[in-house]
């Protein structure tokens, strides 16, 4: 099935998977129709014409796709093996982590893990990374459909601030504003300089920002400098 007019995203999800412990998960299936002029200007596949986005929560059976599309996108195992790491680290938990396939291939994988903002142990936080697309997939929507689908099962389990650290011209398209400092909210390693617009914040709840400010704690795979340079 092809779209003519809008990008189509279908966000499909078993209805008796496993999480990436193994633990039995009810899982939701809806379709999302995303009309977005920011991301219908460039499609692969032909004019008013995309590919149907499959998303699906990362399994153990799907973990090598997700990892492989991961080495590929960044072309080094160092995504990859934090993924692996994140995605077995009880201080990352809950984390939401989606794969795209296009045509029964894998083509994209976002993950999001648990974060603390110190001083507001009440507020949900998440960061989102890495997200990562197939160099042959990038740029045809596959990263924001991941990244819609991700904000939307964010907004649903009452997350209230998602952090990220990367492109500063990709994320504020999806509703992410910078520099996050600005906003009251240091990185859990300070900035490399010229690194500040990559730091960005986005609020899920309305009236977060601006009435709690901190340090962001990521999980413990993720508390390590170097992962927080862009
Ligand atoms: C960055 C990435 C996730 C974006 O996903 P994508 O599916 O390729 O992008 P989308 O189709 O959702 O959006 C495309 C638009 O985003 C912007 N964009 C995409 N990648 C970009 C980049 N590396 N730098 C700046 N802008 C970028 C462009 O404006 C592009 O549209 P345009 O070329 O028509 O102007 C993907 O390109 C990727 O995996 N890159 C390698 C790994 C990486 O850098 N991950 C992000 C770490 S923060």
């Amino acid at each position: 099935m092809w779209c003519e007019s809008s990008l189509l995203f279908e966000a499909e999800f078993d209805m008796c998977g496993v999480d990436v412990l193994g633990k039995p998960r009810l899982m939701s299936r809806r379709v999302l129709s995303v009309t977005d002029p920011s991301i219908d200007a460039d499609l692969s596949s032909g004019p008013g014409r995309a590919p149907k986005v499959h998303i699906t929560a990362t399994t153990e059976l799907n973990l090598p796709d997700a990892l492989e599309v991961e080495r590929r996108a960044f072309g080094s195992k160092e995504e990859a093996e934090l993924v692996r790491q994140l995605l077995s680290d009880p201080t990352a938990m809950p984390v939401i982590s989606l794969l795209a396939y296009q045509h029964d291939t894998a083509a994209g994988h976002i993950l999001l893990t648990n974060a603390t903002l110190l001083g507001h142990a009440d507020l949900e936080v998440m960061i989102l990374g890495p997200l990562a697309v197939v160099p042959e997939r990038q740029r045809t929507g596959v990263g924001a459909a991941l990244v819609i689908e991700a904000l939307a099962e964010s907004r649903e389990r009452g997350v209230d601030l998602v952090f990220v650290l990367g492109i500063p011209e990709y994320y504020p398209r999806h509703g992410f504003r910078a520099p996050a400092e600005a906003f009251g909210f240091e990185p859990p390693y300070p900035l490399a300089e010229g690194d500040e617009q990559a730091w960005m914040v986005q609020e899920l709840k309305p009236g977060v920002i601006g009435h709690v400010r901190g340090r962001v704690a990521a999980a413990d795979s993720f508390m390590r400098p170097e992962y927080w340079r862009e």
